[in-house]
């Protein structure tokens, strides 16, 4: 199969694919990552500070596998080396009772151009004891103050959080306000609905995590505004796993040109499915939907006409006259398909467009 490009990054760093390996601790280091077919690994989690390392020590009395090294630094400085010479873009997953090891960290990583994951997710009692882990969740002043000073350092970073703690919108607002690059949501038992939720509240590039075991659950995180799935327990075993979500993603971005698009909205959608919309003339959900999203019907035409200009121009027997008002090329229409047909547009081409027409759509939201 050819090197497909998915147009991802997370900050300044390319991410050849979005396949993610969600930290194991005492596992995930860069023997084991990079023996998985994924774009992004999340090496660690790593324990920053003494009370972290403390904490793991105690953690690993108790039978669990823990990074709990005396002098972190020299590990993850090694293994972000590594890292650098393969193909998978390293992240450092790390815990920390206290900023200073963070921005220190954060500096290394930025160095060796990798992500930096905050860790606000473990919930062993041992770590949250200390103030690590997911209460800083609880705390969203200090979450939001720590975001922005390790943002000064430039790295690009994600923070790892746990659905279902704290009202997880608010959170992922905070967490997108503050000036984090990405969201590694576990999303427990709210699944995809949850990402759809957070996709339409924020700009932030979306990690999904849980329970994703094949390309079904993985298509599910994606058609609800994924930018990225990761994978952990299924990625323990073997690498089989991984390798089989890799060539259906890459089939489908091959064959669509959109490896994540979003179902319409009559589907239940997330905003990005403005895209296949018509115009606002029917009764339909689109009214309540520009409503939720604060886009006047106006604006909401403005943008679908500034495409215009493009070949989605193009249509003029379609139902609204040109091809800004079709649907998902997945769903037939006989139209649309002779316009493409006859343009030489191909399927890829005509979803690239409708690609950046979400993302114009999505720029107009109102976000509070
Ligand atoms: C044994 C084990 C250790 C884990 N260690 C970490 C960790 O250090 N940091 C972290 O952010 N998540 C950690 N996780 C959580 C996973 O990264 C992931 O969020 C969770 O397992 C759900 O994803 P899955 O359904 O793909 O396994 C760990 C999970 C397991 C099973």
């Amino acid at each position: 199969m050819p090197n497909i490009d998915f147009d991802l990054t997370i900050g300044d760093i390319k991410i050849p694919n979005p396949l993610v390996l969600a930290s194991i601790a005492g596992v995930t280091n860069s023997s084991f990552a990079i023996s998985r077919s994924v774009g992004l690994a999340m090496l660690g989690g790593y324990n920053l500070d003494e009370a972290t390392i403390a904490a793991a020590k105690e953690l690993v009395k108790k039978g669990r596998s823990e990074f709990a090294y005396d002098e972190p630094m020299p590990v993850i400085k090694n293994e972000l080396g590594v890292m650098k010479s393969t193909a998978i873009i390293a992240g450092v997953n790390a815990r920390s009772t206290t900023l200073e090891p963070l921005i220190e960290i954060a500096e290394l990583v930025h160095q060796k151009e990798g992500i930096l994951e905050l860790n606000a997710h473990c919930r062993q009692p041992e770590m949250e004891a200390v103030g690590a882990g997911q209460c800083l969740t609880q705390n969203p002043t200090k979450l939001s103050e720590w975001i922005y000073e390790i943002k000064q350092t430039d790295v690009p970073l994600s923070v790892k959080v746990r659905a279902g703690v704290v009202d997880d919108i608010e959170l992922a607002k905070t967490i997108d306000k503050a000036g984090a690059d990405a969201i590694h949501l576990d999303t427990m038992d709210f699944g995809p609905t949850l990402v759809k939720k957070i996709r339409d509240a924020t700009t932030l590039k979306i990690i999904a995590n849980n329970s994703v075991v094949d390309y079904n659950s993985a298509h599910k995180m994606f058609s609800k505004g994924a930018d990225y799935v990761s994978i952990a327990r299924a990625a323990m075993a073997s690498d089989a796993v991984l390798q089989g979500i890799l060539a259906e993603v890459k089939s489908y971005q091959e064959m669509v040109g959109w490896y994540n698009a979003p179902k319409h909205i009559c589907a239940g959608g997330d905003l990005r499915g403005l895209t296949f919309c018509c115009m606002p003339v029917k009764d339909c959900p689109l009214h309540y939907v520009l409503k939720r999203a604060g886009i006047t019907k106006e604006e909401y035409v403005r943008v679908k006409e500034s495409f215009n200009g493009t070949k989605l121009s193009e249509g003029s027997n379609t139902c609204f006259g040109s091809m800004v008002w079709c649907c998902k090329i997945t769903r037939p229409c006989p139209w649309r398909d002779s316009y493409l047909q006859d343009l030489s547009f191909s399927d890829v081409e005509y979803m690239q467009l409708k690609k950046q027409l979400a993302e114009a759509l999505l720029s107009s939201r109102n976000l509070e």
